[in-house]
């Protein structure tokens, strides 16, 4: 049977490689939709959770691995992608120090898949990476394998915490390194999802996702300038955001924030500012946004420096309350979080910082952070009071704004948390 004949007749069987954020979502979909899928990672943890039908994505409910148990296997032998048909690749891709891209995951994933690699088999990159890695990376260490194989890039468009669109819904884009490829990609996903969106070449496909992050990233970095800006002439910016967003065309808003999070915006754009280099050209719309938005943390220290020196404080000996840890609101991933360089800041400042945040009993353990003295606490009123400000990193959804706000001396609110509580003890920042 060829692999389209067995998505058809959903006998194919997905393997999933990295288990994560992106993995097991592509885990869920596929196991729901009636294929055989098996999850592979090198973290040993993850497969004896898994495989004991625990979950650690608050997205992925241990109530929901149980819906697809039998259709699903996770494990750290990848002798047993010999058993799968088709091979979906989810590993992380993030930047060396010195902001290069570092692609040590998916230079290992090719190799482990180049041993056992068999004739017929698809293989679908689906990590963000700069146009050129499938064809330049994946394949030479693939083609060593010598055998007949199919190799594509489709992106993932995972919005943690959004509860409107899942995977299944979300058209898919799909590029191979030729049609044979492109073809077979899309009849897998097509299996699976909603709309498949098939274009001439994985670098398209590769680079049609970079524009959707640079996207976001360039005009996140503009809202933050324009905050700056709107902040000395006294203009709420949140207000200007709204009044603007009425204009039913050619605007889409963007919100400012302390700073980038999570693991696709902060990053992904330097893939492709990396790659452009090769080709002697600056990308400097990226540059200037890495800027400002890097800039976003201090600029929330300087609005709570402000707000201190009005009542005569100063940060050093100060106590602060940090309320939320994760990238964006409602979700449990503190990757690239803000939270970690505000804490930063606050204790070289000399703060004694105590912070909170729903998903997590103790700071998350963070390779840059490891230095933080930050303890977490329950949030009550007596936490509330004790703290000279609240600076609210993260606006979840479960946190009491009135209540923050009664029992706070300070709030330094750098998400418009506070926006039905008007108050002077509200700083925006
Ligand atoms: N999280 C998101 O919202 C999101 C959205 C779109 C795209 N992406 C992209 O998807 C990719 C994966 O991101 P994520 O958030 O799922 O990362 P993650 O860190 O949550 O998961 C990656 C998993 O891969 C495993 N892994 C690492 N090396 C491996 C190897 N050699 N073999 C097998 N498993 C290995 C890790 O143990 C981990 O479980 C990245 O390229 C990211 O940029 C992420």
């Amino acid at each position: 049977m060829t692999i389209e004949q067995l998505i058809k007749a959903r006998k194919a069987v997905v393997g999933v490689i990295g288990l994560g954020y992106v993995g097991l979502p592509l885990v869920r979909l596929f196991a729901l939709k009636g294929f055989r899928v098996l999850g592979f990672d090198i973290d040993p943890a993850k497969i004896e959770k898994l495989r004991k039908g625990e979950s650690y994505i608050k997205s992925i409910p241990d109530s929901l691995l149980k819906k697809f148990k039998k259709r699903f296997d996770a494990t750290a032998d990848f002798s047993r992608l010999k058993e799968a048909d088709a091979i979906i690749i989810c590993v992380p891709t993030p930047l060396y120090e010195d902001s290069r891209p570092d692609l040590s995951y998916i230079r290992a994933t090719a190799v482990s898949i180049g041993k056992y690699l068999r004739k017929g088999q698809l293989v679908v990159l689906e990590s963000t990476t700069y146009p050129g890695t499938t064809r330049e990376i994946m394949k030479p260490e693939l083609d060593k394998a010598g055998v007949d194989y199919l190799l594509a890039f489709s992106p993932e468009r995972e919005d943690p915490g959004n509860k409107h669109w899942t995977n299944a819904d979300i058209p898919k884009v799909v590029g191979g390194i030729d049609e044979r490829s492109r073809k077979a990609a899309a009849a897998l996903y097509g299996s699976a999802v909603a709309k498949v969106v098939e274009v001439s070449s994985c670098e398209v496909a590769e680079s049609a996702k970079l524009l959707e992050n640079i996207y976001r990233c360039v005009n996140i970095a503009l809202v933050n300038e324009l905050k700056m800006c709107f902040e000395k002439m006294g203009i709420d910016i949140w207000e200007v955001i709204a009044a603007a967003s009425t204009k039913p065309f050619c605007f889409q808003p963007f919100f400012p924030g302390p700073g980038l999070g999570g693991h696709c915006i902060p990053l992904d754009p330097f893939y492709l500012s990396w790659k452009a280099k090769e080709y002697q050209f600056a990308t400097r719309f990226i540059d200037l946004a890495g800027e400002l938005n890097v800039q976003m943390p201090f600029y929330v220290l300087a609005r709570l420096e402000q707000a201190f020196k009005a009542k005569g404080k100063a940060i050093g000996g100060s106590k602060i309350l940090v309320l939320g840890l994760a990238y964006k609101k409602d979700i449990d991933d503190p990757r690239e979080s803000p939270a970690f360089k505000v804490i930063e800041l606050l204790e070289q400042k000399g703060s004694a910082v105590v912070c909170h945040d729903p998903s997590f009993k103790k700071l998350p353990p963070m390779r840059h952070y490891k230095h933080l003295k930050a303890k977490t606490v329950e949030l009550t009123e007596k936490e509330l009071k004790a703290a000279d400000a609240v600076v609210i990193v993260t606006d979840h959804t479960v946190y009491d704004y009135p209540w923050i706000v009664k029992n706070a001396n300070l709030v330094v609110d750098t998400r418009n948390a506070c926006k039905q509580v008007p108050s002077e003890k509200v700083v925006k920042a």
